[in-house]
């Protein structure tokens, strides 16, 4: 026996039993997204090496151990998308889209990134993912956290909190990551190996570490809130403002830092009790010098990924149930007249109503099998087509899901009837 390919670890398949809920969380956010103005964009899933490098940062986790690349036939190096942002920036630019114009997009799709897997961390992953370009906030900060709130409200997922803080400008970073480099310095001997690492590279990941040995270190480590620059925080004051007036509560955690390097001033993190570990399900914020970075006319931007995976998970814990629709008909046959009417028959049908659900019974089977069948499929009434009622010119309807007599139609009539029948069976 040949040997069952498995899937690549970390990649997953959404089968039909499951794609109800993500059907179902789709749907809500793109309804949403379109409602407050985001107009989709697609970009490739394949973008340079370079670009993932000079706007994720070279000392982040994700380009130094995690992006998927490769040379392609050219020589060239190309990576799988770890996230969007950098290719939507990209996008804007190379298409020639600045020019002082603000847009407002969001795009959806996998994305890739070589993490250990864990239940909710994958390495093939799904991201919604919204931008904002040419608006220097802070109201469009608030308003991309109210449209987030909103979003967990439609979906009825209320184990959700939000933190938020101020990363200040570059400026005011680069001072502060001197202070926090003579800090850590000082207790070089107790950091640990990833510590160290950073320490030379990007010192404010140090922040974010997990390991429960280096929180005292951290605790009492400086404060990037206490080193911001006015403008900074008069723009984290003005936001806190309007979340209040918004009634969107908050937690200002001044240690969130976030993984990718291009973050300036805003960020903010809506986590959750309910899936462990991997508790981030939406996360993002300013990047105002990344388009100037990547050879754009220095335009700010704010922009969040909300986790597919981790959300359709917060659904299912919250009960949220989509059942697939079933057909509205289940076309039965008997006969080998019967069989070849049965496609003519569904095509006609298809034609008075496109949006009809229909289903033939394929590959024949008895009557009991075929009756089960439709039965399985949540069909709501059965056509019944026979070798000697078609000679007739009739064709049987037959209520599924409730005691009525089984009909018999004459041919010409059969539409009207199942119209009929379906308004009586509350479709
Ligand atoms: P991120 O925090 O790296 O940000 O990812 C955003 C969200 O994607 C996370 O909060 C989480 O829900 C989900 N996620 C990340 N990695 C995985 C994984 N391995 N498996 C499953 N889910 C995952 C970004 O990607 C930024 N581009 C967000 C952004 C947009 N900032 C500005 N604009």
């Amino acid at each position: 026996m040949p040997a069952i390919l498995q899937p690549v670890r970390g990649m997953n398949d959404v089968l039909p039993a499951d794609i109800g809920l993500w059907q179902h969380l789709e749907a809500t956010t793109r309804s949403l997204l379109e409602a407050y103005g985001y107009a989709e964009c697609r970009v490739p899933l394949v973008e340079r090496t370079e670009l993932f490098k000079r706007s994720i940062g070279e000392f982040t986790d994700i380009v130094e151990k995690e992006m998927y690349t490769f040379l392609d036939q050219g020589g060239d190096s190309l990576t799988l998308r770890p996230e969007a942002t950098a290719g939507i920036v990209r996008a804007v630019i190379s298409n020639g889209l600045l020019r002082g114009q603000k847009h407002k997009v969001w795009c959806m799709g996998p994305m890739f990134r070589h993490e250990r897997p864990q239940k909710g961390r994958y390495r093939q992953f799904h991201q919604f993912d919204v931008e904002a370009i040419g608006y220097a906030g802070p109201d469009v900060d608030a308003e991309l956290i109210a449209l987030t709130a909103r979003l967990w409200q439609r979906l009825g997922i209320g184990r959700v909190t939000l933190q938020i803080n101020s990363l200040g400008t570059p400026e005011a970073r680069s001072r502060f990551r001197g202070l926090l480099v003579s800090y850590f310095r000082a207790h070089e001997p107790r950091l640990d190996a990833d510590s160290r690492r950073r320490l030379g590279g990007n010192p404010l990941r140090i922040l974010d570490s997990k390991n429960p040995d280096m929180q005292p270190i951290i605790a009492d480590a400086p404060l990037l809130s206490d080193h911001l620059d006015t403008e900074s925080r008069a723009h984290f004051a003005a936001l806190c403002a309007h979340l209040d007036a918004m009634n969107i509560p908050y937690v200002i955690n001044p240690r969130l830092v976030r993984g990718l390097d291009y973050y300036s001033r805003t960020v903010f993190e809506w986590s959750t009790d309910a899936l462990g570990a991997q508790d981030a399900v939406c996360s993002g914020g300013r990047y105002d010098g990344l388009i100037a970075q990547l050879g754009g006319e220095p335009t700010p931007a704010i922009g969040f990924a909300m986790g597919i995976e981790r959300v359709v998970e917060l659904l299912r814990i919250a009960g949220v149930v989509s059942p697939r629709a079933g057909p509205h008909v289940y076309i039965v046959t008997q006969g080998e007249l019967a069989e070849r009417e049965a496609l003519a028959l569904a095509e006609r049908l298809r034609n008075a109503v496109p949006e009809r659900r229909i289903t033939v019974n394929l590959g024949g089977g008895n009557f009991k099998a075929q009756f089960r069948r439709a039965d399985q499929s949540g069909a709501r009434v059965a056509l019944i087509l026979g070798d000697d009622e078609l000679a007739r010119g009739f064709v049987a309807l037959k209520h599924l899901r409730n005691d009525a007599q089984q009909i018999e139609c004459p041919m010409p009539e059969i539409e009207a009837r199942l119209a009929a029948a379906l308004a009586a069976a509350g479709n």
